[in-house]
């Protein structure tokens, strides 16, 4: 590890607490000079860390930057060894990570980004990913025995789990809700969205690895959102806050794996229902095929959307994509 890679871990560990340059050089094994020169290189990049005469070093609670050392902080212990990459940009993480998922990556790698230059959304839409206001992030699958059906789910546990993970970190009463499949929403606005890929084996038909990624807006975009994004994006806040990020992803990767690691017993679909924005709503159901109105009866374990028409039929689906009627922008 870098010098500054072991300063930050040391100043993550006790954010708001002084530390003497004798004490941390002496815990690193490093000169008084290489670490002021590591604290000038984290304050070149944004971390504000006071030094104070007589005091030392202090990594101040205001930060909101996102490193691996800040998330392994807030991680469960057994979740503490995932291999954590931080890039301030990428084109996309979930083809970063699919790349390195063909040459053999390992089960839980996971890339987090503070900006995409080609962030990908689902049905070949962009996700427009904007520097420093949100969180790009995406974790390499390879579940045992996963039948084609079943990786749905994978989708729909990540929709709970990051659900919870912003009412972890949120400053208001009102919990995140989804829409079905997986869109998550915050004040009646989107502020993530989640997009699944996965590789299948032609032999068995099982799944063989899935890239989950997860697009979280934090912040409003220093620029504000495009205008066709403007009535249907939100963010979780309006100004900077302590430490959300990390916390944020280290929340989602706590509460995801919960429900990843008990997979077959869908132990999560209770608490999508829960959250559903679309039960009991008249919504108009598209598809490839066709686009047609109906009321949403329920979601089944398998977190499909059982739906009767307006003929009066009725109708499973797993795929597609739902507007509620209603709502301002279905049109
Ligand atoms: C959607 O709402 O259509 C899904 C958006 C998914 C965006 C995330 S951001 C991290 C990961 N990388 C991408 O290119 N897309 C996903």
């Amino acid at each position: 590890m870098q010098t500054r890679e072991k300063l930050l871990e040391l100043l993550e560990s006790h954010r708001g607490t002084f530390f003497s340059g004798e004490t941390i050089a002496r815990t690193l094994s490093l000169s008084r000079s290489a670490i002021w020169k590591a604290v000038k290189a984290l304050q070149n990049d944004g971390y504000a860390i006071a030094a104070v005469t007589n005091r030392g070093y202090c990594l101040l609670e205001q930060n909101d930057i996102i490193s691996a050392q800040g998330i392994r902080k807030y991680l469960r212990p057994h979740l503490t060894g995932l291999d954590i990459t931080i890039l301030p940009t990428v084109s996309s993480t979930n083809t970063l990570l699919w790349e390195r998922a063909g040459s053999g990556a390992p089960e839980g790698c996971f890339v987090l980004a503070n900006e995409q230059t080609r962030g990908r959304g689902r049905c070949g839409r962009d996700f427009f990913s904007p520097s420093e206001t949100g969180i790009y992030m995406s974790l390499l699958l390879r579940p045992e025995n996963c039948m084609a059906e079943k990786a749905l789910q994978i989708t729909t546990m990540a929709a709970v789990a990051v659900c919870e993970a912003i009412d972890d970190v949120s400053d208001t009463e009102e919990k995140a809700q989804i829409k079905w499949v997986n869109d998550i929403y915050l004040h009646a606005k989107k502020v993530c969205g989640i997009l699944t890929e996965g590789s299948l084996s032609l032999e068995n038909g099982m799944l063989e690895y899935a890239v989950l990624g997860l697009g979280i807006n934090i912040y409003p975009p220093k620029q504000n959102f495009p205008v066709e994004l403007e009535n249907l994006a939100g963010t979780l806040f309006q100004s900077q806050k302590d430490d959300v990020k990390n916390r944020l992803a280290a929340q989602f990767l706590n509460r995801f794996y919960d429900y990843y690691t008990c997979f077959a017993s869908s132990n999560y679909i209770e608490e999508y229902r829960r959250r559903s924005l679309v039960i009991g709503k008249q919504v108009l159901l598209q598809s490839a095929r066709q686009s047609k109105s109906g009321v949403v009866l329920d979601i089944d374990d398998q977190c499909r959307l059982l739906v009767r028409y307006e003929d009066g039929t009725e109708e499973t689906c797993s795929s597609g994509e739902i507007c509620v009627k209603g709502d301002c922008l279905c049109r």
